[in-house]
Parts: structure tokens; sequence; C-alpha cells
């Protein structure tokens, strides 16, 4: 499949998540979205401190959880979504802070952005476009984060080439993403549907790892790691798809 074919089927399904005409687009862990939610590392008290309409039970993480944000930092949120964690971010961060959410589907960036009108959240931004060319200026953002997102990008050096050029000197990433241990079928690598899973564009880890290095990045680290299972998910994929925390510095 062409590049551009994955990214308009990675957009239609977001796209119908965006307007609530599906639910669920990674396999969910549970019949919920709240315990999709728990089940990947948010709190019940992540949940109430964001908009309910920001929380689709889409991530595989709790970045926000591990970044060690503080007050006046400014952070960008790759591929965010409606906004769970660019609002849990910007908590952190406060008034003196700001936090931009990138996402290339339509749809996605205007619910954050209403969202953030309605809960009068002043200090975040979302802004449409791709995580491989952001619309964020050169050394200007303090942390990176994002969470299941790198696996929908076919180029994912140069996602993280761009991470590497918007962060500030001395500036992390956190990422929570999905990656492989062990060979993947072919028919679910080359299937466009397991594209928007989250699934058939997932890197082995060590490979992952190693695209983050070649970006630039000093320190990387696997600060968390969990066997990725669903109901429903096929059962070839059991024990093969696991939920990694990365940091890594730009020095
Ligand atoms: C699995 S969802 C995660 C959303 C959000 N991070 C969350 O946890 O709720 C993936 C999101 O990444 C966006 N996305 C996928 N590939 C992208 C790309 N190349 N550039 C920008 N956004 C992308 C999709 O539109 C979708 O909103």
């Amino acid at each position: 499949m062409k590049d551009q074919d994955i990214k308009e089927v990675i957009k239609d399904r977001y796209g119908k998540i965006a307007r609530g005409e599906q639910t669920f687009c990674c396999p969910s862990c549970g019949p919920t979205v709240t315990d999709q939610c728990l089940a990947v590392g948010y709190t019940a008290e992540d949940l109430q401190l964001v908009p309910e309409l920001a929380v689709l039970g889409v991530g595989c993480g709790n970045p926000t959880a591990l970044a060690d944000l503080t007050e006046g930092e400014t952070v960008l949120d790759l591929g965010a979504g409606a906004g769970i964690d660019v609002f849990l971010a910007a908590k952190k961060v406060g008034q003196n802070g700001r936090v931009i959410g990138v996402d290339m589907t339509e749809d996605m960036v205007a619910r954050g952005r209403q969202l953030a009108q309605e809960y009068g959240f002043g200090n975040v931004e979302f802004r449409l476009g791709y995580i491989e060319h952001l619309p964020v200026d050169s050394a200007t953002v303090d942390v990176v984060i994002s969470n299941c997102v790198i696996n929908l990008t076919p180029d994912k050096l140069a996602s993280f080439t761009e991470v590497r050029r918007v962060l500030k000197a001395g500036g992390r990433i956190l990422i929570a993403d999905l990656v492989t241990a062990g060979e993947l079928p072919p028919d679910v690598r080359a299937s466009a549907a397991a594209w928007a899973d989250c699934l058939a564009g997932a890197m082995a880890k060590e490979a992952y790892l190693e695209t983050i290095r070649s970006a630039g990045f000093a320190e990387v680290t696997v600060v968390s790691e969990s066997p990725y299972e669903a109901p429903g998910m096929d059962a070839r994929l059991q024990g093969k798809i696991l939920s990694v925390k990365v940091r890594a510095f730009k020095r």
C-alpha cells in the first residue's frame, strides 16, 4: 500500500471516531472507553480532569504521567486526537505554560478546539498538520509527548527528526507507542484496517529505539513496557504487541 493510501484510511477511521460515528480504533482492552483508558494507565482522577468528549479510549499509555511536566513548560502532543493528553498536560504546565496538539484529521482538530473553548483552556492550541512535517517552529518546545500515534506513520524517522528539530536543546520526549516482539503475519502487515488499528505499522522494538537514536536523540530509555492484548485481537498477534513508553533527550 502507498503511504498516501495508508494516511487516507487512517484519516477516515479517526474522522469517524471524532464525529462519534465509531467508538474504538485500536483494539480495546475492555468493553468501555473508561475501561480502555484505565487499562492503559490513566487514573479515574485523570479522567475527571479533562472534558469527557476528549476521552476516546484510543491511546496505549498515559504519557503525561511519566513526562515530569513542570509549570511554565511548552509541550507538543503528536497526534493529539480530541486532546486527552493535551488537557492533562495543560493542567500540569499551568497558565504560564503552553500545550500544542497536532493532528492530521480535521474533525479531531475541530473537536479539540471546540472543547478547549468550551472548557476555558486558554493555554492550549490545536493545529492541523502531519507529524512528519510539524507546523511548529524550530527549537521552541520543551517536551514532546505522544500516545499511540507514531506506529501510524510509515516514515517514523521523518517524525522523530521533526521532533528533534522543534525541541529546544536539552528538551525531552515521552512517547507511548505500540511496537512488536516477533514477526507479524504478512497479511496483517498488508492490511489497511490493521494499520488503522495501530498494529500493521508497529515496528520491532529494537528497530524503533534505533530509529529514535538515528534521529539524534540521546539516553533513549524504555521507561515501562507491557504486553498489549485486546479482546477480539487476531490470535496470531497474542504476545507480539508491546506497549512501550520511551524517554529520550535532545543533547
Ligand atoms: C490512536 S489515535 C490517538 C489519539 C490521541 N493521542 C489519544 O490518545 O487519544 C491516533 C491519532 O493520530 C492521528 N495521526 C495519525 N497519523 C498521523 C500523522 N502522520 N500526522 C498527524 N496525525 C496523525 C490520527 O488522526 C489520530 O487522531
